[in-house]
């Protein structure tokens, strides 16, 4: 094997993309994408944070959710991504999003995105946005057989070594059983 050296850089694969969502001050909903984001416990997600029209919302509000984005969506998830909605605040409409609120939580659920972690804020401390999962829920279209089916959410991950969105591919392998061949 001969290594190539890329210095200090945030990359991993797969990354998440996802999407956070908030109400702000007036109700208006808002959406901002995230990929350096992972849960941290059974009821945690952690993102990594700068502060943002979102930020603002979410300690306003003490609350958020976490939506996959998917292969259908990709253009409104990247353009809250590069938009703020403290310059253009009809921006989740913009974006073609419609929002229905979450029974859980005092934050938006998206209607074009079907998976989305519910979260009462827990602290927003030192770049980390941390999150306590108070609800998952996902649309019926992508559930099969009472699960989440990833085949049919079809999310999509980000590439931060080239900027740049990829699908989520097909099953290679059955977790905590295929090494079990080698026990
Ligand atoms: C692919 C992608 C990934 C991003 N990941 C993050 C992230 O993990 N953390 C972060 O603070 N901002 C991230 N951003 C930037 C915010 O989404 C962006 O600044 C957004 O406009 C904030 O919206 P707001 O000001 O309306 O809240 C990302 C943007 C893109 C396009």
């Amino acid at each position: 094997m001969s290594r190539v050296n890329y210095g200090a850089k945030p990359i991993m694969f797969p990354q998440p993309v996802l999407i956070v969502a908030s109400y702000d001050e007036n109700g208006v909903p808002n959406a901002m994408n995230a990929a350096w984001g992972i849960t941290t416990n059974f009821n945690e997600i952690t993102i990594s944070m700068s502060h943002h029209k979102s930020t603002d919302n979410i300690v306003a509000r003490g609350a958020f959710t976490v939506s996959m984005a998917t292969e259908d969506q990709v253009i409104p998830c990247d353009y809250v991504g590069i938009v703020s909605a403290s310059k253009v605040p009809d921006k989740f409409a913009r974006a073609g999003f419609h929002a229905t609120k979450s029974e859980f939580v005092d934050a938006p659920l998206i209607d074009e995105l079907p998976m989305t972690l519910e979260c009462r804020l827990k602290s927003f401390e030192g770049g980390l946005l941390v999150g306590e999962i108070v609800n998952v829920s996902a649309d019926e279209s992508v559930v099969t057989d009472g699960k989440i089916d990833p085949e049919k959410l079809k999310p999509i991950s980000f590439d931060p070594a080239n900027n740049a969105y990829l699908a989520v591919g097909p099953k290679v392998g059955d977790a905590f059983k295929d090494g079990l061949k080698l026990k």
